[in-house]
């Protein structure tokens, strides 16, 4: 235990109350450094996660540990950290069924039609969170692919702004319990058993799927080769409104003729953009993008 942990559980670890300048403060440097706001309504989840990061690092004052984030490398390393007590990590394998489906059904059978016979799909996963929507998208396409063009190959980019959800995501390893979330169809040939009562991700589709840390502020100035499916559900709804365009102009560069962008329904309104047209039915929120360039 370092000095700052020990005289911290000699004072019992009493970390006071957070006053309302104090978490703006917070919000301000959340929101800066990840894009991610906080609204009021939401201070009790961001207290209780920079608490438990505080306690395990045996600070019981905001603003000494503030400070210590500010301070170079060291700062830099502890953010990577924090940074995981202060987002929401909640997901799901096929946790929206709509989309996959439109994925499934609609766009491959078109994209290949449209393709060089020798075209990989390249897809990205963006706020990947702990694996589970890349593998998903990687079983899906497995499996669709399977069924009419086996030989045609894809690989999955998967980002992230949390290293420690990353490091999960590249384990691809899961409790039993969660098997049922993936629907009989997709398990075979495409998980294995693991120890601890875990299943893992198959090591062919493992191969398939490459973890970043990215951060979504920066993503289209990341080194992303460009793609043919962008998912991006339950990330965009953290950011502010008025930056949620922005964000997704960027996203849209990254696509090319032909492409999918998938986001949650509801996670945007009145965004459009002038190589985009909206696809799928009322269930989705997906933006094709057109195979000739359009003046904008
Ligand atoms: C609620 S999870 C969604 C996971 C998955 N996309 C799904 O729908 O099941 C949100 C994820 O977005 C990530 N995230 C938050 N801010 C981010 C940012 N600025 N850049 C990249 N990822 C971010 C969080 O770390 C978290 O893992």
């Amino acid at each position: 235990m370092g000095m700052a942990a020990k005289s911290a559980a000699r004072s019992g670890n009493q970390i006071p109350p957070m006053d309302d300048l104090e978490f703006a403060r917070w919000v301000r440097l959340l929101e800066t450094r990840t894009g991610v706001t906080v609204p009021p309504e939401r201070k009790p989840f961001l207290v209780t996660g920079l608490r438990r990061r505080m306690r395990q690092t045996g600070h019981t004052d905001y603003n000494s540990y503030y400070e210590e984030l500010l301070d170079g490398a060291r700062g830099a390393v502890e953010w990577a950290t924090l940074v995981d007590h202060l987002t929401v990590h909640e997901t799901r394998f096929f946790r929206h069924m709509p989309s996959l489906e439109l994925i499934r059904k609609q766009w491959l059978p078109d994209w290949l039609d449209e393709a060089s016979d020798d075209q990989p799909v390249h897809a990205l996963s963006v706020g990947c969170s702990t694996g589970e929507e890349a593998y998903t998208l990687a079983m899906l396409l497995d499996v669709a692919l399977g069924e009419v063009d086996p030989s045609r190959r894809f690989g999955i980019t998967a980002t992230d702004v949390s290293q420690p959800a990353l490091s999960q995501a590249r384990a691809a390893s899961y409790p039993l319990s969660r098997l049922e979330e993936i629907p009989a169809q997709y398990r075979v040939g495409t998980i294995e058993p693991d120890e601890d009562e875990n299943f893992r991700i198959a090591e062919r589709l493992r191969k398939r799927v490459g973890f970043a840390c990215v951060n979504l502020m920066h993503a289209s100035r990341a080194p992303l080769r460009q793609l043919d499916l962008i998912y991006c559900q339950n990330v965009l709804i953290y950011f502010a409104r008025e930056r949620r365009g922005e964000l997704l102009d960027g996203l849209a560069r990254l696509l090319r003729p032909n492409g999918l962008l998938v986001l949650g329904p509801g996670e945007v309104t009145g965004w459009t953009h002038p190589q985009l047209i909206r696809t799928g039915g009322r269930q989705v929120l997906a933006f094709l993008r057109q195979s000739k360039e359009t003046r904008a």
